[in-house]
């Protein structure tokens, strides 16, 4: 067997600081849960002091995930490492992970500290963070233009404080992978007490290069990398766990290493958190994309019809991606549908069965057969979706669009027991829609984005809508799916205005909880 690297998962913290991404805490558990099937060795899941719904996430997590380290975040701060800790307590593996700063302009500009005073802060952290935890990371944010000098003597001094994991970050993506190895060869030689605890690097997209920087880690010994799924991220993104993963595995024969990773459940993961995030995955990415296994040239099309392996160097398998396209109709029946799921991995409980058959049924009526990619964008996110009370729920729609002209759309919403029926007229038939559903619910409010994607090719494919609707600087994400692609985009609208109703009516939107950009300003 060979040397066992950590996956460090951060999708549920770095990844959602990506713009404009934002889940609720029964989103990141869904995650969560997939994130232990996929095998991960450790769950970032939040930052507990940016906001109560942070903390909360952490703690549900914490609570109801079990296998994988639960860790979350905190600054140098003794309130953040309590707020860490108290949130981490339900858990039984877990990590808190301090971080500060240590290069000069970050030092100088951001905290205003003299580097004596950033490694006193580091040193109590980790001694405070160890009265709550037996698992300790330190980061080292932006390590890699720090002065390797003082980096190694911050690490040196938090590893007699305590910690058990040395972090490495390339926070803002700029280090060469030949640079990142010499610096890693360097810590290595001059932290004192560095082969007692674990080292761990988290790079960061800016050049494209976070993954190429990770691999050159593992191979010069590191015993954990940080990523996330899809590459999700501050800016560019961090290094893509079914990347760095999946290159290990296929070039297996150069870094001789195991993960604990079931690559199986990758495509699954990735598709879950595309449809929870609203971030698409491009067509041409690595591993995930939807062009990652096609052949269209016919001189490779006719290779691979002869022997797989001459233009694949990983099966679709190999990341549970079947190649069987056609698989339900509406006439599949509930049993078959459930038996399907289960075969596919997921083990829905009586209601989510109950609505996902209802939205197959609703799908399925309109077209032949319904894909496997569509039956994972129906199931996936329903935890998420199940928490969302349908305070207003879609009952007809009537439109009508033409060239030249304006669009007008005729809804009827009920809402508390009652229908109601707006029209209005607009440019487009989903500005018209969107236009009549403001008349009804009372009140004009701001879509953040729209998107809208086929699931599938072909003339009948479903068509997905992601839409954000922001209210009080929080984002509320609603997603629909549909051969029509206007009602996909009412479903998506009203889904995501429900959830902004529940926030509403728990004051969440409106109590004041501090933001992550609120605490990124007191730093
Ligand atoms: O990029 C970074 O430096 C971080 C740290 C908090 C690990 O995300
Ligand atoms: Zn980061």
């Amino acid at each position: 067997m060979g040397r066992r690297v950590e996956i460090f998962d951060t999708t549920l913290r770095d990844g959602e600081q990506s713009p404009g991404i934002s889940l609720n805490p029964q989103e990141k558990l869904e995650i969560a849960k997939q994130l232990a099937r996929l095998g991960v060795d450790v769950i970032e899941a939040g930052f507990p002091v940016a906001s109560p719904g942070d903390f909360a996430a952490v703690e549900t997590i914490a609570r109801e995930v079990h296998g994988p380290v639960i860790t979350a975040l905190a600054r140098c701060v003794p309130n953040d490492i309590e707020q860490a800790g108290t949130a981490l307590k339900p858990a039984v593996r877990r990590r808190i992970h301090v971080f500060i700063a240590t290069s000069p302009i970050h030092m100088e500009y951001k905290l205003r500290k003299k580097p004596d005073e950033v490694l006193a802060a580091a040193v109590t952290s980790v001694q405070l963070a160890r009265q709550y935890a037996d698992e300790v990371e330190f980061s080292a944010e932006d390590a890699t233009r720090s002065d390797p000098d003082f980096l190694a003597r911050v690490f040196g001094a938090v590893v007699e404080a305590g910690a058990t994991v040395l972090n490495v970050p390339d926070t803002v993506g700029y280090i060469l992978p030949e640079e990142f190895r010499q610096l890693l060869g360097y810590l290595r030689e001059h932290v004192p007490g560095i082969d007692r605890v674990k080292l761990s690097v988290h790079c960061h997209n800016d050049l494209g290069l976070a993954v190429a920087n990770s691999l050159v880690a593992v191979a010069a010994g590191v015993d954990q990398i940080e990523c996330t799924i899809n590459g999700l991220g501050e800016r560019a993104g961090n290094a893509a766990l079914e990347e760095v993963v999946m290159a290990l595995r296929t070039r297996a024969d150069v870094f001789g290493v195991e993960t604990g990773i079931v690559t199986q459940e990758i495509y699954r993961t990735s598709r879950l958190v595309s449809a929870l995030t609203g971030v698409s995955v491009q067509p041409n990415k690595a591993i995930v994309g939807e062009n990652a296994f096609a052949h269209e040239a016919g001189i490779h099309q006719d290779g691979v019809l002869k022997a797989r392996a001459t233009y694949e160097i990983m099966t679709p398998e190999s990341i549970g991606l079947k190649q069987s396209r056609l698989v339900l109709g509406k006439h599949s029946g509930r049993h078959a549908f459930r038996q399907r799921l289960q075969e596919m991995g997921y083990t829905l409980d009586d209601a989510q069965l109950q609505q996902a058959y209802e939205r197959f049924i609703q799908l399925a009526d309109r077209k032949k057969t319904v894909s496997e990619a569509e039956l994972v964008a129906l199931v996936s996110g329903l935890g998420g979706q199940l928490e969302v009370p349908e305070e207003y729920r879609l009952v007809r729609l009537l439109v009508t669009s033409g060239t030249p002209g304006f669009a007008t759309a005729t809804v009827s919403l009920q809402h508390a027991g009652v229908i109601s029926t707006e029209a209005a007229v607009a440019d487009g038939p989903v500005e018209a829609c969107y236009q009549a559903i403001d008349r009804i619910t009372g009140g004009h409010v701001e879509l953040d984005s729209y998107q809208l994607q086929a699931v599938t090719g072909g003339k009948d494919a479903a068509g997905e809508v992601v839409v954000r609707l922001k209210e009080n600087g929080q984002t509320f994400l609603g997603r629909g799916l549909s051969t029509d692609v206007i009602e996909a985009s009412v479903q998506a609208y009203l889904h995501a205005f429900n959830k902004l109703v529940a926030a509403r009516a728990m004051g969440a939107a409106h109590s004041g909880a501090q933001t992550q950009n609120e605490v990124a300003q007191a730093e």
